[in-house]
């Protein structure tokens, strides 16, 4: 491979579908002590127009479009002594990289690995995580099934609670913990742990992007029926200027005005929406793919940014 990245960091791929080009971001699930070619593990969404294209019609020899690797969830035992990955359904990616990562290294610290998923068949990477757990002594997991009635499952049954926290991770407060899943489940289980006595700043999360699809792709110019009486927001390389409607983000306008900001999370994660704003100030709830060098630069998340003052952006 041409670059190394570290465990649970991801990728942004991009795909041309039907004629309209779309982003998505995965996270690496191999290890990067795996030299010759790494692992995307991608769950077909029922009505997901990327990873269905990816697991029903992608053949090998294809070629891909990505770059990377980006990210900043991430653990390589250098962090800290031990590590709580505590990931659902799809979540489990970066942790099955961080988990064969610290496997391969002999890694003397305690890893305790807790999922959650429908069914024993929802285990996604379950085959592996089980080889895993036979090789390393250090490496403890725990699974626990919410729909487990009339399968095989012979572990623990229901959701995450804090007594199953508390009796699979002993001296939990000491420790860090990364949590990756659906955004209820995340913030459910910070909560737990929380409530636990887990200091809020030694919590580590990755949202994996917005349930739903953009509202309107770009080009579609789909107007909100209100007037928008926000500030201006001025895009130089397209010309066109507008008021942004109360909430919006520059993102959203620019599909309103048919301008083609490159986006793939919508959350602040991945980000493929950054764009250089040359004059103006914004609020920006998430900004984790942004570094200090893009800060610097005036450089600013499209799908978070919504503007305090009148703004001018590169787009
Ligand atoms: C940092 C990061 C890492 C990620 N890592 C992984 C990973 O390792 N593996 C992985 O599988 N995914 C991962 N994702 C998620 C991934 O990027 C995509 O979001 C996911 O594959 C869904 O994309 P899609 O194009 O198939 O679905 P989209 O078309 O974007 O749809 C998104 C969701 O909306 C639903 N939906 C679509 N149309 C409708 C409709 N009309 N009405 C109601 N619901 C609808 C879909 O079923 C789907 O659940 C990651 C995301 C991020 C940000
Ligand atoms: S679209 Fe991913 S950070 Fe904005």
């Amino acid at each position: 491979m041409p670059f190394t990245f570290v465990p649970g960091q991801f990728l942004n791929v991009a795909f041309g579908i039907g004629g309209a080009r779309m982003n998505r971001s995965y996270s690496i699930s191999s290890s990067p002590t795996q030299r010759e070619y790494l692992d995307l593990t991608i769950k077909r969404e029922p009505r997901g127009a990327v990873s269905r294209h990816v697991v029903d019609l992608l053949k090998v020899g294809d070629l891909i479009e990505a770059g990377g690797p980006v990210g900043k969830f991430t653990f390589d035992g250098t962090e800290a002594e031990n590590i709580v990955l505590i990931s659902a359904g799809v979540g489990v990616t970066p942790m099955v990289s961080i988990c064969r990562y610290l496997t391969d290294r002999s890694w003397p610290g305690d890893i305790f690995f807790i999922y959650t998923c429908r069914t024993p068949a929802d285990y996604i990477l379950g085959k592996e995580m089980a080889a895993l757990e036979r090789s390393n002594p250090k490496l403890h997991v725990a699974v626990t099934m919410t729909k487990a009635e009339g399968t095989d499952w012979k572990g623990p049954r229901g959701r995450i609670t804090k007594e199953f926290l508390a009796k699979t991770v002993p001296e939990l407060t000491k420790r860090r913990v990364h949590i990756c899943g659906p955004a209820t489940m995340m913030d459910a289980t910070k909560a737990l742990l929380i409530e636990l006595g887990v200091p809020p700043e030694q919590v580590k999360m990755e949202l994996f992007g917005a349930t739903k699809p953009a509202i309107a792709p770009a080009g579609t110019t789909a107007k909100p029926s209100a007037t928008a009486t926000g500030p201006t927001v001025t895009f130089s390389q397209n010309n066109k200027t507008a008021k942004i409607h109360d909430g919006q983000t520059i993102l959203e306008l620019s599909e309103e005005l048919g301008i083609g900001i490159e986006n793939s999370c919508r959350v602040g994660t991945c980000g493929v929406c950054k764009v250089k704003m040359t004059a103006g100030e914004v609020d920006q709830e998430v900004q984790d793919a942004l570094d200090d060098d893009d800060k610097a630069n005036g450089i600013i998340l499209a799908c978070q940014a919504k503007p305090k003052t009148e703004v001018t952006v590169e787009a």
